[in-house]
């Protein structure tokens, strides 16, 4: 689904030039989902900016569905680290903000938006606005307005990070389930070792002064489910992706 080569990424800061990181390669494909995991300011949004086509590379390459990603893509749908929602648009009108930006009638608007908003139980909330919601419930409008897009890839950014453990296992189990539904590719940013196995099959690992590519999970996305996380091999990977980690 996504090739990337040799991939750099820097910001220019007053008279000088931040490199956040160099040459880095990897492919994604369908059904192998991958997590991003690394310590604070390593580039890890920076690097969905880069694959979503809002970020233009300096350096490198990417390939999505085999053709060169030249600005946003349709397809890919980025879920920002903040949720991203506008404070003054209620549940319902956050949800159906790409949609109405892309020109669908309200009709349309409705018909795809309230069976999403539904499947993430949040349909009960259509009316309300951000400051009205837990933080569980805004992460729900932030992923419904992106599967609104009916995107075939998603790029999640910490979803889960100011979750209790609780919501936040249900919403893992939700993206499982929604991914294998739907057959989307997934690039998913966390801080969490229990989450990049949970969720990825692949792990990037991004350190300063390099990073590692790993294969994290030999059980297949179509074969977790909640009681997988109880299992040994589950605390296995977790230890092995630690221990990359602590390199
Ligand atoms: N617009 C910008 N201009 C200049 N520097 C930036 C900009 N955005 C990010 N940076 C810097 O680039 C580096 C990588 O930032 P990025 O947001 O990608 O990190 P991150 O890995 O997502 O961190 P976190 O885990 O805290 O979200 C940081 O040092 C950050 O300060
Ligand atoms: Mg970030």
């Amino acid at each position: 689904m996504i090739e990337v080569r040799d991939l750099s990424a820097s910001y220019s800061e007053k008279e000088s030039k931040k490199v956040v990181f160099e040459g880095l390669s990897f492919e994604v494909s369908l059904g192998v989902p991958m997590s991003v995991i690394g310590p604070s300011g390593c580039g890890k949004t920076t690097l969905l900016y880069l694959l979503s086509g809002l970020k233009k590379p300096e350096r490198g390459e990417i390939f999505f569905k085999g053709e060169p990603l030249n600005g946003h893509q349709r397809e890919i749908a980025l879920v920002l680290q903040h949720y991203g929602l506008f404070p003054w648009k209620t549940v319902f009108q956050n949800a159906a903000l790409g949609l109405r930006i892309r020109g669908f009638s309200k009709k349309e608007t409705k018909e795809i938006v309230l069976p999403i908003l539904k499947e993430l139980t949040i349909d009960h909330l259509l009316d309300r606005f951000p400051n009205q919601l837990s933080g569980g419930e805004k992460q729900r409008v932030a992923i419904a307005r992106a599967l609104a897009l009916k995107p075939s890839l998603l790029l999640l950014d910490e979803p889960f990070s100011s979750l209790d453990a609780f919501t936040r296992e249900h919403l893992q189990n939700l993206i499982l389930s929604i991914c294998r539904q739907r057959e989307l590719g997934l690039v998913h940013v966390t801080h969490s070792i229990e989450e990049a196995v949970f969720l990825g099959e692949k792990a990037l690992v991004m350190n300063e002064g390099g990073y590692d590519l790993l294969s994290i999970n030999r059980v297949r996305m179509a074969e977790r489910d909640p009681e997988y996380r109880k299992s040994d091999l589950f605390h296995q990977y977790c230890n092995l992706l630690r221990s990359y980690l602590k390199r």
